[in-house]
């Protein structure tokens, strides 16, 4: 069965559904759209600066990424790679957003160790290089100014050219980012920007950092709320903010499973409520964005004709 593209009624700007039939399916088309993006931004400005998602939804995809065919599709020598937000835990935690990608890709692909960018925010004493004695909450602070700053350095060079060489402002569309791939929280978090955040407010900030507390019914419940964490546990995170992954040339949001139909409805079909629904903050000023969802999440969208293609 063909994907098909759904109809979304609320969401402002370029954007576009796309309904595949399962899981598996739903992996195997972000992963073909994460190489086909890639080898397009190379061939056409010499790099491919995607921001990756945590959580558990895309780890399929990109495990689809390391093995062929797509392994030997992707330049890897081209790839920037950063995140959409951490976990401020230490990187051989369970809970590490960049463990994940380590485990599901990033240790059997050769992109260039010096053009991987992680958030390292653990207050681990020392550990992946955080200074040690930090509280939680200084090693949070300290790890999101210190992305700011190579955010800045790459993107957005005082002199108006970043490292890349591009005048980051004349870049692809005034791009930032080439794309940023991002799951959706059932609470309508996307990165870390959770309703009621400071980092949705933080205007000026490209990354920031945040505190996801656990809400207290789940904590009771003993549910990892809102992906905060191990159960019960209040989290220091550090996200990209939604003017930055506004700047980005393309956004694919990745969601799967039942128990996200009725936050998708309410995002894509609801009234807009930003500060509750942080995921309607992304509205790239130039970009596309597109949400690849399976059946499952996307079983109370109002339906709309049969696709054959993808856009
Ligand atoms: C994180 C993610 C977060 C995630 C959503 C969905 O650090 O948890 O970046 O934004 O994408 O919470 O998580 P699942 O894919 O696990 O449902």
């Amino acid at each position: 069965m063909g994907a098909r593209i759904a109809k979304s009624t609320s969401m402002p700007g370029r954007l576009s559904v796309v309904v595949h039939a399962d899981a598996e399916r739903l992996a195997s088309a972000v992963a073909a759209f994460v190489a086909k993006e890639a080898r397009r931004s190379i061939e056409a400005h010499g790099r491919f600066a995607v921001a990756l998602a945590g959580g558990t939804t895309p780890k399929r995809a990109y495990e689809l990424l390391s093995l062929p065919p797509l392994v030997t599709l992707v330049p890897w020598e081209g790839v920037h790679l950063f995140w959409t937000d951490e976990r401020c835990v230490g990187s051989d935690d369970p809970r590490s957003n960049e463990r994940m990608a380590r485990e599901a890709f990033l240790d059997r692909v050769p992109i260039p160790p010096d053009q991987v960018h992680p958030m390292r925010c653990g207050a681990g004493g020392g550990q992946d290089g955080v200074e040690g004695g930090l509280t939680a909450e200084q090693a949070a602070r300290r790890s999101a100014d210190e992305y700011e700053s190579l955010l800045r350095r790459l993107f957005a060079e005082a002199d108006g050219v970043g490292a890349f060489g591009l005048p980051y402002a004349e870049g692809p569309a005034g791009a930032a980012l080439d794309l940023v791939v991002l799951g959706l929280g059932a609470d309508g978090h996307t990165a870390s920007l959770f309703p009621g955040s400071q980092a949705l407010t933080d205007g000026g900030r490209w990354a920031a950092p945040v505190f996801v507390r656990t809400a207290a019914a789940d904590r009771a419940a003993g549910a990892d709320a809102a992906g905060a964490g191990a159960a019960g546990e209040d989290l220091w995170r550090v996200t990209l903010t939604a003017p930055f992954i506004n700047m980005a040339a393309s956004v694919l949001f990745v969601v799967s499973g039942p128990a996200k139909a009725p936050i998708v409805t309410e995002v894509l079909e609801g009234p807009i409520d930003a500060g509750r629904l942080p995921a309607q903050l992304i509205r790239p000023r130039t970009g596309m964005v597109r949400w690849y969802l399976d059946e499952a999440s996307a079983a109370l969208l109002q339906r709309e004709g049969e696709g054959a293609t993808n856009p």
